[in-house]
């Protein structure tokens, strides 16, 4: 069926269309009464006022007729497209059928974890198991602490800076924003930070490859020295592109010299595929570029197929040592994000989306480094696939993290019809994580959007400096 497909059919026709500035009348309406009745957790109408109406494969119309090319995707949960004809209805079939059967097994929940256990990264590959807990990315990285805990009965464990691994007790202990964990700690103890490879803003200010990966070095060298002050850990938790921490990709040695030291102390290695994973690199997994295998990989956000909450944890056969109800959720799986998530895997290899991702993925980026050349403030263009950031600087030299700018380029570039975000420890990095099923017309308007918002930017801030 999905061979058949044209992609472009999936998106709305005239994105990107602005009819009235953004928030239109019945937004302003919505965010009024979004303020009135929800609590001041909300944060994104904070940073642009979309009111979205309908979702449309890369595209959204929001509930004044405007019409936007989406480069966020709900945080790379609608990999796959929001709805995306060929998954809906598959959900749809579903949700008539029966929408929750805690972990009993049914079609849809045994045809995803058969799935997920072929599309494994390396040695994963049919080599593995799979659980469903709760909903959330938090949960599933719950979920694999957890199990390293019980493997090795120990419990410290390696985090890197620049980390997200979501909001519950423990996962929030593990991700390393201030503002986050502030209002809570003392949070699960011993967690230990260790420097991330952000090559472009290095902690060791060394460059590479003359440092000769210095991160890699220094955690093995914290498992090494008996006296490094860190206990063994139950676990080393990565991303391997991270997501929030500014789309920071490493070298590639730097996860394969992870891999190998969490062999020699015996330590587990958990790679937290929540935002990388699900086709956004090019690949199933973003791992699978470094030719590295996890021991633990959680996985969330498009695993539901076309929006709908679903995470998971796959895991090496021999860690299979788990009790019933080792980690579990009243959800256990939602069926109805089962059967979307079937769908779309079936959608995937039946239209070769992984290799349409590279396709674009290295035309985006081509852009994007032409406009580096071009551009006063942007210090680094990366990504694989269609996870890319742009990061940045008042001064090239300096490397001044230059915030407001990004926050000023987000609500302009959306106000002319095109949505991206921030990341980054200082939220100087604008990121693209558009549904891959983007066609690549829309994805180079929405690019020339980018650069033209970027460029009259920078000389409005050069007219006032
Ligand atoms: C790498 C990574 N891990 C974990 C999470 C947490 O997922 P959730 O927000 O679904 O709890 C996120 C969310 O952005 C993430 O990017």
């Amino acid at each position: 069926m999905a061979t058949k497909i044209d992609l472009i059919k999936l998106h709305h026709p005239e994105a990107p269309k602005i009819l009235i500035e953004p928030p239109g009348p019945r937004a302003k309406e919505l965010l009024e009464k979004q303020k009135k009745f929800e609590g001041n957790p909300v944060l994104y109408p904070r940073m642009i006022p979309l009111v979205p109406d309908e979702g449309l494969g890369a595209t959204i119309k929001d509930v004044d007729g405007n019409v936007y090319i989406d480069f966020f995707s709900g945080i790379s949960v609608l990999n796959f497209g929001h709805s995306n004809p060929y998954i809906l209805e598959k959900a749809i079939t579903q949700l008539k059928k029966i929408a929750h059967t805690l972990d009993f097994p049914t079609e849809a929940r045994e045809a995803l974890a058969e799935r997920l256990v072929k599309i494994a990264p390396g040695g994963l590959k049919n080599k593995s198991k799979v659980i469903f807990g709760g909903p959330s990315g938090s949960d599933a990285v719950e979920g694999a602490i957890k199990l390293a805990k019980w493997i090795t009965k120990r419990r410290p464990i390696i985090a890197f800076e620049g980390s997200y691994h979501g909001q519950t007790a423990m996962s929030l202990n593990l991700s390393s924003a201030r503002k986050f964990k502030d209002p809570y700690v003392p949070l699960a103890p011993e967690v230990y930070f260790l420097p991330y490879a952000y090559c472009y803003r290095c902690p060791f200010k060394l460059e590479y490859p003359k440092c000769n990966v210095r991160c890699a070095d220094y955690v093995e060298h914290v498992l090494e020295d008996p006296y490094s002050g860190i206990p063994t850990p139950a676990a080393i938790i990565v991303e391997p592109i991270q997501g929030e921490g500014g789309v920071i990709v490493p070298p590639d040695e730097f996860l394969q010299r992870l891999r190998r030291i969490s062999e020699k102390y015996n330590v587990p290695l958990i790679i937290d595929e929540i935002q990388s994973g699900m086709g956004r690199t090019g690949k199933w997994f973003a791992c699978e570029h470094y030719n590295v295998t996890p021991d633990i990989m959680p996985i969330a956000k498009s695993i539901g197929g076309i929006g709908l909450p679903l995470a998971g944890v796959v895991y090496r056969e021999d860690f299979d040592v788990w009790e019933p109800g080792a980690h579990i959720g009243t959800f256990r799986g939602n069926v109805v994000a089962m059967a979307a998530g079937v769908a779309a895997i079936d959608f995937a290899e039946e239209y070769g989306l992984l290799d349409h991702v590279k396709k674009l993925g290295e035309e985006a980026l081509k852009f994007l480094v032409d406009l580096c050349k071009e551009s006063k403030y942007i210090g680094e263009v990366r990504g694989k696939g269609l996870m890319i950031g742009v990061e940045f600087v008042k001064d090239k030299e300096s490397k001044e993290p230059f915030s407001d700018f990004v926050s000023k380029l987000v609500l302009e570039t959306f106000k002319r019809g095109v949505i991206v975000w921030k990341a980054g420890h200082y939220g100087n990095v604008a990121r693209f994580l558009p549904p891959l099923i983007i066609t690549e017309e829309l994805l180079m308007k929405g690019l020339e959007i980018f650069k033209d918002t970027v460029l009259k930017l920078e000389k409005e801030y050069a007219s006032v400096s």
